[in-house]
């Protein structure tokens, strides 16, 4: 029997042209390279231009996606925009994204879980893939971080950077198995009682401002790794898959020493491990789908690769998702 499987058929990524680097912050905060790097792995991040907003950095991935898969963007009948930082408070930014890329039919929306924007996404095309509702989806991250940031905060601002990803996924039929391509399980979680700890100042309905990055950062360390490792171990417990069955751990890239407590935690070997918070910093929902297209780009994760993906976030939100690339 056949069963209907999420497949990509290409991934794209656009990172803003400004490179910022721990050396230039120094300049301006009471911070130095070293701190930066020892505490969270991060040497530079992007920073869109004024004028570039989440949209156009979204539109940019989308295209880029669109041409690694090679095909057309009216075949799209569904965006999902992963995303915290849109353009207005309203309508949707995958609604600008879905014009500026032709396409008239179909729906786009956003979707708003934080750093776990991206595997909320997925998972939330996935399904819809699978019921038949659509045939083929974009599921973007895309932020611009950098305009929700207190540049004098030095607790905050060293992390984040702005960047979009985006892949397009197709409904194909399946064996059913573990050898199939495409996404094999996804598992969404969340608990509001964690929402002071990180969390945005501002808001139309409470302040009518756009208000700043605020977090508790000691708190969202302790919690992330258990957090994280709890929900790979229900995608290995729903698949039968083990750490030793992963090719590539493409984690969010929020800070190199959760990565790497992590993947220790779960006994996944340093070398399948995709990392480009070094270059990127934190880019919330656009962190995975960059991290991916790095890996696609170099050569490292090829077609068949079983490909494990994890992010945890503001709310606190946390999700992992499986798949055959
Ligand atoms: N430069 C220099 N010193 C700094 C800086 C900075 N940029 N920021 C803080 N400090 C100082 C603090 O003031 C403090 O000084 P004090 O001892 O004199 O009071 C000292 O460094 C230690 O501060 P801590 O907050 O205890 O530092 P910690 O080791 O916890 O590292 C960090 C801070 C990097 C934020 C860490 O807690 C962390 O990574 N937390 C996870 C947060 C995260 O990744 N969030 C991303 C969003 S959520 C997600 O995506 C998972």
């Amino acid at each position: 029997m056949t069963v209907t499987r999420s497949v990509v058929l290409g991934c794209g990524s656009y990172l803003p042209e400004q490179i910022l680097t721990n050396a230039e912050l120094a300049t301006r905060l009471d911070t130095s390279d070293e701190w930066i790097v020892q505490r969270t792995g991060i040497r530079q991040r992007h920073i869109a231009a004024a004028g570039e907003f989440t949209s156009h950095l979204g539109t940019k991935a989308a295209l880029a996606a669109l041409a690694h898969a090679g095909v057309d963007a009216q075949s799209i009948d569904l965006i999902i925009l992963a995303t915290s930082t849109p353009d207005n408070t309203f309508p949707a930014t995958a609604v600008a994204i879905q014009n500026a890329l032709g396409i008239h039919h179909g729906a786009a929306f956003d979707l708003q879980a934080v750093c776990s924007g991206f595997v909320f996404a997925l998972a939330t095309a996935d399904n819809f893939l699978r019921t038949g509702a659509f045939k083929r989806a974009l599921v973007i991250g895309a932020e611009t971080f950098s305009r929700i940031l207190d540049w004098n905060d030095r607790t905050t601002c060293v992390l984040f950077g702005d960047g979009a990803g985006a892949v397009v996924l197709e409904a194909r039929q399946e064996a059913g198995e573990l050898a199939d391509r495409g996404v094999l399980t996804t598992h969404l979680r969340s608990d509001g009682r964690h929402k002071s700890k990180l969390y945005v100042d501002g808001g139309p309905s409470s302040t009518q401002t756009v208000g700043h990055l605020r977090m508790e950062g000691r708190e969202v360390f302790k919690h992330a790794v258990g957090m994280i490792t709890d929900v790979i171990v229900d995608a290995f417990n729903a698949t039968g898959t083990s750490a030793a069955d992963i090719d590539w751990f493409v984690p969010h890239q929020a800070n190199k020493r959760i990565i790497d407590a992590s993947a220790h935690k779960l006994h996944i070997a340093p070398e399948k491990v995709v990392l480009t918070v070094d270059r990127h910093g934190n880019t919330s929902a656009a962190s995975i789908p960059l991290a991916l297209c790095t890996a696609v780009t170099d050569g490292r994760i090829e077609t068949g690769d079983l490909v494990l993906l994890e992010a945890m976030g503001g709310g606190f939100t946390w999700g992992s998702a499986l798949l055959r690339w």
